[in-house]
Protein backbone atom coordinates (compact mmCIF):
# COMPACT_ATOMS: atom_id res chain seq x y z
CA UNK A 1 0.00 0.00 0.00
CA UNK A 2 2.97 2.23 0.64
CA UNK A 3 3.60 3.20 -2.82
CA UNK A 4 0.24 3.33 -3.84
CA UNK A 5 -0.45 6.49 -0.85
CA UNK A 6 2.80 7.94 -2.14
CA UNK A 7 1.12 8.02 -5.54
CA UNK A 8 -2.07 9.67 -4.26
CA UNK A 9 -0.14 12.20 -2.50
CA UNK A 10 1.84 13.13 -5.56
CA UNK A 11 -1.31 13.16 -7.64
CA UNK A 12 -2.79 15.64 -5.11
CA UNK A 13 0.32 17.75 -4.81
CA UNK A 14 0.30 17.95 -8.63
CA UNK A 15 -3.47 18.54 -8.61
CA UNK A 16 -3.19 21.66 -5.98
CA UNK A 17 0.06 23.20 -8.00
CA UNK A 18 -1.56 23.46 -11.01
CA UNK A 19 -4.53 25.08 -10.15
CA UNK A 20 -2.41 28.07 -8.86
CA UNK A 21 0.12 28.06 -12.56
CA UNK A 22 -0.57 31.53 -14.26
CA UNK A 23 1.76 31.83 -16.84
CA UNK A 24 3.38 29.46 -19.54
CA UNK A 25 6.77 29.44 -17.86
CA UNK A 26 5.71 28.31 -14.61
CA UNK A 27 3.48 25.39 -16.58
CA UNK A 28 6.26 24.16 -18.80
CA UNK A 29 8.23 23.39 -15.58
CA UNK A 30 5.02 21.85 -13.93
CA UNK A 31 5.23 19.46 -16.98
CA UNK A 32 9.24 18.40 -16.67
CA UNK A 33 8.27 17.89 -13.23
CA UNK A 34 5.47 15.36 -13.37
CA UNK A 35 4.85 14.37 -16.75
CA UNK A 36 8.09 14.51 -18.74
CA UNK A 37 10.64 11.74 -19.22
CA UNK A 38 12.27 12.40 -15.51
CA UNK A 39 8.72 13.04 -13.86
CA UNK A 40 7.32 11.56 -10.82
CA UNK A 41 4.20 10.12 -12.27
CA UNK A 42 6.59 9.26 -15.09
CA UNK A 43 9.00 7.41 -12.81
CA UNK A 44 6.23 6.02 -10.94
CA UNK A 45 4.55 4.41 -14.13
CA UNK A 46 7.89 3.22 -15.29
CA UNK A 47 8.54 1.68 -12.01
CA UNK A 48 5.67 -0.75 -11.88
CA UNK A 49 7.40 -3.98 -13.44
CA UNK A 50 9.73 -4.16 -10.09
CA UNK A 51 6.66 -4.28 -7.71
CA UNK A 52 5.24 -7.29 -6.00
CA UNK A 53 2.94 -8.84 -8.48
CA UNK A 54 0.02 -8.78 -6.29
CA UNK A 55 -0.06 -5.53 -6.47
CA UNK A 56 1.56 -4.52 -9.98
CA UNK A 57 -2.20 -4.84 -11.70
CA UNK A 58 -3.80 -2.32 -9.67
CA UNK A 59 -0.47 0.32 -8.81
CA UNK A 60 -0.54 0.10 -12.84
CA UNK A 61 -3.74 0.84 -13.64
CA UNK A 62 -4.13 3.77 -11.40
CA UNK A 63 -0.89 5.29 -12.42
CA UNK A 64 -2.12 5.51 -15.87
CA UNK A 65 -5.56 6.86 -14.56
CA UNK A 66 -3.59 9.72 -12.43
CA UNK A 67 -1.26 10.22 -15.49
CA UNK A 68 -4.28 10.70 -18.12
CA UNK A 69 -6.26 13.12 -15.33
CA UNK A 70 -3.39 15.11 -15.23
CA UNK A 71 -2.48 15.74 -18.92
CA UNK A 72 -6.26 16.33 -19.65
CA UNK A 73 -5.96 18.89 -16.58
CA UNK A 74 -2.43 19.95 -18.16
CA UNK A 75 -3.99 20.65 -21.57
CA UNK A 76 -7.23 22.67 -20.25
CA UNK A 77 -4.83 25.11 -18.42
CA UNK A 78 -2.84 25.71 -21.26
CA UNK A 79 -5.51 26.59 -23.43
CA UNK A 80 -6.82 28.96 -20.54
CA UNK A 81 -3.29 30.70 -19.82
CA UNK A 82 -2.62 31.27 -23.49
CA UNK A 83 -6.44 32.67 -23.39
CA UNK A 84 -5.10 35.18 -20.81
CA UNK A 85 -2.42 36.30 -22.63
CA UNK A 86 -3.96 37.28 -26.31
CA UNK A 87 -6.92 39.04 -23.68
CA UNK A 88 -3.95 40.82 -22.32
CA UNK A 89 -2.33 41.61 -25.37
CA UNK A 90 -5.48 43.33 -27.41
CA UNK A 91 -5.90 45.29 -24.03
CA UNK A 92 -2.90 46.53 -23.82
CA UNK A 93 -3.50 47.54 -27.40
CA UNK A 94 -0.45 45.79 -29.08
CA UNK A 95 -2.05 44.38 -31.53
CA UNK A 96 -5.76 44.63 -32.00
CA UNK A 97 -6.42 43.45 -35.55
CA UNK A 98 -10.20 43.70 -34.87
CA UNK A 99 -9.83 47.17 -35.29
CA UNK A 100 -11.13 49.09 -38.88
CA UNK A 101 -8.69 50.41 -41.03
CA UNK A 102 -7.53 54.22 -40.67
CA UNK A 103 -8.57 55.99 -43.54
CA UNK A 104 -6.08 57.40 -46.14
CA UNK A 105 -7.08 61.26 -47.01
CA UNK A 106 -7.80 60.97 -50.75
CA UNK A 107 -7.28 64.06 -52.97
CA UNK A 108 -10.28 65.34 -55.26
CA UNK A 109 -10.61 67.36 -58.04
CA UNK A 110 -11.07 71.36 -58.05
CA UNK A 111 -14.15 72.02 -58.78
CA UNK A 112 -13.16 74.23 -61.45
CA UNK A 113 -11.27 71.49 -63.11
CA UNK A 114 -14.88 69.61 -62.53
CA UNK A 115 -16.95 72.06 -63.97
CA UNK A 116 -14.41 72.25 -66.92
CA UNK A 117 -14.58 68.99 -67.58
CA UNK A 118 -18.39 68.79 -67.61
CA UNK A 119 -18.16 71.87 -70.02
CA UNK A 120 -16.06 70.02 -72.39
CA UNK A 121 -18.14 66.77 -72.35
CA UNK A 122 -21.46 68.99 -73.41
CA UNK A 123 -19.00 70.70 -76.04
CA UNK A 124 -17.66 67.32 -77.43
CA UNK A 125 -20.98 65.66 -77.57
CA UNK A 126 -21.79 68.18 -79.82
CA UNK A 127 -18.74 67.84 -82.18
CA UNK A 128 -16.41 70.82 -80.74
CA UNK A 129 -12.85 69.50 -79.96
CA UNK A 130 -10.32 70.62 -77.63
CA UNK A 131 -7.70 73.54 -78.95
CA UNK A 132 -4.57 74.47 -76.75
CA UNK A 133 -3.53 77.95 -77.12
CA UNK A 134 -0.82 79.71 -75.00
CA UNK A 135 -1.15 81.81 -71.90
CA UNK A 136 1.60 84.14 -72.83
CA UNK A 137 0.38 85.70 -76.15
CA UNK A 138 1.89 88.27 -78.18
CA UNK A 139 0.06 92.21 -78.27
CA UNK A 140 -0.84 91.56 -82.17
CA UNK A 141 -3.61 88.48 -81.36
CA UNK A 142 -4.65 89.57 -78.16
CA UNK A 143 -5.81 92.84 -79.49
CA UNK A 144 -4.94 93.73 -83.20
CA UNK A 145 -5.96 90.42 -85.05
CA UNK A 146 -9.18 90.49 -83.27
CA UNK A 147 -9.90 94.00 -84.42
CA UNK A 148 -8.89 96.09 -81.42
CA UNK A 149 -6.51 98.29 -82.26
CA UNK A 150 -3.50 100.01 -80.02
CA UNK A 151 -5.74 103.16 -79.01
CA UNK A 152 -9.42 101.79 -79.60
CA UNK A 153 -11.73 102.35 -76.32
CA UNK A 154 -12.27 98.74 -76.04
CA UNK A 155 -9.25 98.04 -74.64
CA UNK A 156 -10.44 99.35 -71.77
CA UNK A 157 -12.30 96.27 -71.16
CA UNK A 158 -9.52 94.15 -70.26
CA UNK A 159 -6.75 95.72 -68.33
CA UNK A 160 -3.40 93.95 -69.24
CA UNK A 161 -0.33 91.79 -68.03
CA UNK A 162 2.30 93.12 -70.14
CA UNK A 163 5.88 91.12 -69.70
CA UNK A 164 9.05 93.10 -69.73
CA UNK A 165 9.18 92.14 -73.40
CA UNK A 166 7.35 94.59 -75.30
CA UNK A 167 4.67 93.49 -76.97
CA UNK A 168 4.62 89.90 -74.97
CA UNK A 169 1.80 89.61 -72.55
CA UNK A 170 -0.53 87.44 -70.28
CA UNK A 171 -3.27 86.38 -72.59
CA UNK A 172 -6.87 88.94 -71.12
CA UNK A 173 -9.35 86.40 -72.79
CA UNK A 174 -8.99 83.28 -74.99
CA UNK A 175 -10.72 85.08 -77.89
CA UNK A 176 -6.99 85.12 -79.52
CA UNK A 177 -6.94 81.27 -80.05
CA UNK A 178 -9.38 82.08 -82.56
CA UNK A 179 -6.72 83.38 -84.19
CA UNK A 180 -4.34 80.37 -83.94
CA UNK A 181 -7.10 77.83 -84.56
CA UNK A 182 -8.36 79.26 -87.79
CA UNK A 183 -4.66 78.97 -89.15
CA UNK A 184 -3.49 76.00 -87.32
CA UNK A 185 -6.98 73.69 -87.81
CA UNK A 186 -8.49 75.71 -91.01
CA UNK A 187 -5.38 75.33 -92.83
CA UNK A 188 -5.66 78.93 -93.75
CA UNK A 189 -9.17 79.16 -95.18
CA UNK A 190 -9.90 76.16 -96.63
CA UNK A 191 -11.14 73.94 -93.99
CA UNK A 192 -14.09 74.02 -91.48
CA UNK A 193 -13.22 74.05 -87.98
CA UNK A 194 -15.70 73.83 -84.45
CA UNK A 195 -13.53 73.95 -81.41
CA UNK A 196 -13.26 74.86 -77.69
CA UNK A 197 -10.58 76.45 -76.13
CA UNK A 198 -10.43 76.28 -72.32
CA UNK A 199 -7.66 77.81 -70.42
CA UNK A 200 -6.67 80.42 -67.98
CA UNK A 201 -6.65 84.19 -68.39
CA UNK A 202 -4.75 86.75 -66.40
CA UNK A 203 -6.19 90.33 -65.83
CA UNK A 204 -4.41 93.20 -64.00
CA UNK A 205 -7.62 94.12 -62.26
CA UNK A 206 -8.53 95.00 -58.75
CA UNK A 207 -9.27 91.72 -56.48
CA UNK A 208 -13.02 91.41 -55.20
CA UNK A 209 -15.86 88.70 -54.38
CA UNK A 210 -16.64 89.26 -57.76
CA UNK A 211 -13.15 89.32 -59.93
CA UNK A 212 -9.50 87.77 -59.40
CA UNK A 213 -6.39 88.18 -61.86
CA UNK A 214 -6.43 84.90 -62.66
CA UNK A 215 -9.23 82.97 -64.07
CA UNK A 216 -10.77 80.43 -66.81
CA UNK A 217 -12.94 80.80 -69.87
CA UNK A 218 -13.92 78.66 -72.41
CA UNK A 219 -13.34 80.06 -76.03
CA UNK A 220 -15.74 78.16 -78.47
CA UNK A 221 -15.66 78.87 -82.54
CA UNK A 222 -17.23 77.11 -85.31
CA UNK A 223 -16.30 78.12 -88.77
CA UNK A 224 -17.93 76.91 -92.09
CA UNK A 225 -19.76 78.12 -95.70
CA UNK A 226 -22.85 78.66 -94.29
CA UNK A 227 -23.24 79.53 -90.45
CA UNK A 228 -25.73 81.80 -89.18
CA UNK A 229 -26.68 83.76 -86.29
CA UNK A 230 -29.55 80.92 -85.31
CA UNK A 231 -27.13 78.31 -85.40
CA UNK A 232 -25.54 80.12 -82.80
CA UNK A 233 -28.65 80.68 -80.84
CA UNK A 234 -29.58 77.07 -81.09
CA UNK A 235 -25.97 75.64 -80.23
CA UNK A 236 -25.62 78.20 -77.01
CA UNK A 237 -29.33 77.15 -76.24
CA UNK A 238 -28.70 73.21 -76.23
CA UNK A 239 -25.91 73.90 -74.22
CA UNK A 240 -27.11 75.82 -71.26
CA UNK A 241 -30.25 73.09 -71.48
CA UNK A 242 -27.47 70.37 -70.92
CA UNK A 243 -25.32 72.05 -68.02
CA UNK A 244 -28.53 73.87 -66.41
CA UNK A 245 -31.38 71.91 -66.91
CA UNK A 246 -33.68 70.86 -69.65
CA UNK A 247 -36.54 73.41 -68.71
CA UNK A 248 -34.34 76.22 -68.59
CA UNK A 249 -35.05 79.57 -70.36
CA UNK A 250 -32.14 81.21 -72.43
CA UNK A 251 -32.51 84.81 -73.61
CA UNK A 252 -30.12 86.93 -75.72
CA UNK A 253 -29.17 90.25 -75.04
CA UNK A 254 -27.53 92.86 -78.29
CA UNK A 255 -23.61 93.66 -76.43
CA UNK A 256 -20.29 94.68 -78.29
CA UNK A 257 -17.73 93.34 -78.77
CA UNK A 258 -14.84 94.40 -81.43
CA UNK A 259 -14.65 90.69 -82.67
CA UNK A 260 -17.73 89.47 -83.09
CA UNK A 261 -20.92 91.17 -84.88
CA UNK A 262 -23.59 91.08 -83.98
CA UNK A 263 -22.78 90.93 -80.51
CA UNK A 264 -24.94 89.77 -77.88
CA UNK A 265 -24.43 88.40 -73.86
CA UNK A 266 -26.55 85.16 -73.04
CA UNK A 267 -28.16 84.77 -70.10
CA UNK A 268 -30.02 81.77 -68.67
CA UNK A 269 -32.86 81.62 -66.02
CA UNK A 270 -31.59 81.89 -62.83
CA UNK A 271 -31.28 78.07 -61.26
CA UNK A 272 -31.83 79.00 -57.77
CA UNK A 273 -34.94 81.01 -58.03
CA UNK A 274 -36.44 79.85 -60.60
CA UNK A 275 -36.84 83.35 -62.18
CA UNK A 276 -38.31 84.44 -59.37
CA UNK A 277 -35.38 87.10 -58.34
CA UNK A 278 -32.77 86.46 -55.57
CA UNK A 279 -29.75 87.54 -54.09
CA UNK A 280 -27.60 85.42 -56.80
CA UNK A 281 -29.68 87.02 -59.85
CA UNK A 282 -29.67 90.02 -58.04
CA UNK A 283 -33.58 90.08 -58.73
CA UNK A 284 -33.17 90.03 -61.80
CA UNK A 285 -34.34 86.34 -62.75
CA UNK A 286 -31.85 85.76 -64.84
CA UNK A 287 -27.82 84.72 -64.74
CA UNK A 288 -25.25 85.93 -67.23
CA UNK A 289 -23.20 82.73 -68.53
CA UNK A 290 -21.42 84.05 -71.77
CA UNK A 291 -20.49 86.74 -74.33
CA UNK A 292 -20.86 85.69 -78.34
CA UNK A 293 -21.67 86.81 -81.56
CA UNK A 294 -20.76 86.35 -84.85
CA UNK A 295 -17.46 86.30 -85.84
CA UNK A 296 -16.61 89.86 -87.46
CA UNK A 297 -15.23 89.66 -91.35
CA UNK A 298 -11.88 91.49 -90.50
CA UNK A 299 -11.17 88.61 -87.55
CA UNK A 300 -12.31 86.21 -90.16
CA UNK A 301 -9.95 87.60 -92.50
CA UNK A 302 -6.98 87.94 -90.17
CA UNK A 303 -7.46 84.03 -89.82
CA UNK A 304 -7.13 83.00 -93.23
CA UNK A 305 -10.56 82.92 -94.58
CA UNK A 306 -12.41 84.97 -96.86
CA UNK A 307 -15.53 86.21 -95.14
CA UNK A 308 -17.38 86.38 -98.63
CA UNK A 309 -17.38 82.74 -99.07
CA UNK A 310 -17.71 82.01 -94.80
CA UNK A 311 -18.68 82.81 -91.66
CA UNK A 312 -18.78 81.59 -87.95
CA UNK A 313 -19.37 82.22 -84.13
CA UNK A 314 -17.77 82.89 -81.56
CA UNK A 315 -18.56 82.21 -77.82
CA UNK A 316 -16.86 82.64 -74.29
CA UNK A 317 -17.52 81.73 -71.11
CA UNK A 318 -16.51 81.72 -67.36
CA UNK A 319 -16.24 78.21 -65.61
CA UNK A 320 -15.49 79.63 -62.46
CA UNK A 321 -18.81 81.56 -62.70
CA UNK A 322 -20.82 78.84 -63.62
CA UNK A 323 -19.12 76.90 -60.62
CA UNK A 324 -20.44 79.96 -58.09
CA UNK A 325 -23.92 79.72 -59.76
CA UNK A 326 -24.03 76.08 -59.27
CA UNK A 327 -23.00 75.69 -55.81
CA UNK A 328 -24.45 79.28 -54.88
CA UNK A 329 -20.86 80.10 -53.99
CA UNK A 330 -20.47 84.34 -53.24
CA UNK A 331 -17.40 84.94 -53.49
CA UNK A 332 -14.69 84.08 -56.29
CA UNK A 333 -11.09 84.78 -54.29
CA UNK A 334 -12.11 80.74 -52.50
CA UNK A 335 -11.47 78.98 -55.98
CA UNK A 336 -7.32 80.23 -55.28
CA UNK A 337 -7.16 80.30 -51.64
CA UNK A 338 -6.42 76.33 -51.10
CA UNK A 339 -8.86 76.12 -48.10
CA UNK A 340 -9.44 72.20 -47.89
CA UNK A 341 -12.68 73.45 -45.68
CA UNK A 342 -13.81 74.82 -49.15
CA UNK A 343 -12.53 72.57 -51.51
CA UNK A 344 -13.81 69.20 -49.76
CA UNK A 345 -17.34 70.21 -50.56
CA UNK A 346 -17.14 69.16 -54.18
N1 LIG B 1 -13.50 87.43 -75.09
C1 LIG B 1 -14.70 87.96 -74.53
C2 LIG B 1 -14.43 88.39 -73.08
O1 LIG B 1 -13.40 88.06 -72.55
C3 LIG B 1 -15.83 86.96 -74.54
C4 LIG B 1 -16.26 86.61 -75.95
C5 LIG B 1 -15.70 85.54 -76.63
C6 LIG B 1 -17.26 87.35 -76.59
C7 LIG B 1 -16.11 85.22 -77.90
C8 LIG B 1 -17.67 87.03 -77.83
C9 LIG B 1 -17.11 85.96 -78.51
O2 LIG B 1 -15.22 89.05 -72.46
Amino acid sequence: MHMLEQLEQTYHRAQAELDGIRDKDTLADWERRYLGKKGDITVALRSTGQMPKEERAAFGKRANEIKNALTDAFTARETDIQAHELARTLEEGELDVTLPGRPVSMGGLHPTTQTLREISAIWAEMGFQVYRSPDVEDDETNFNLLNIPPHHPARDMWDTFHTTTPGVLLRTHTSPGQIRAMHELGHDGTEPIRVILPGMCYRYEQISARSEVQFNQVEGLAVGRNIRLSDLKGTIAEFARHMFGEDKRVRFRGSYFPFTEPSMEVDVECILCEGHGCPVCKYTGWLEIAGCGMVHPVVLQNGGYDPTEWSGFAFGMGPERMTMIKHGIKDIRYFWQDDLRFLEQF
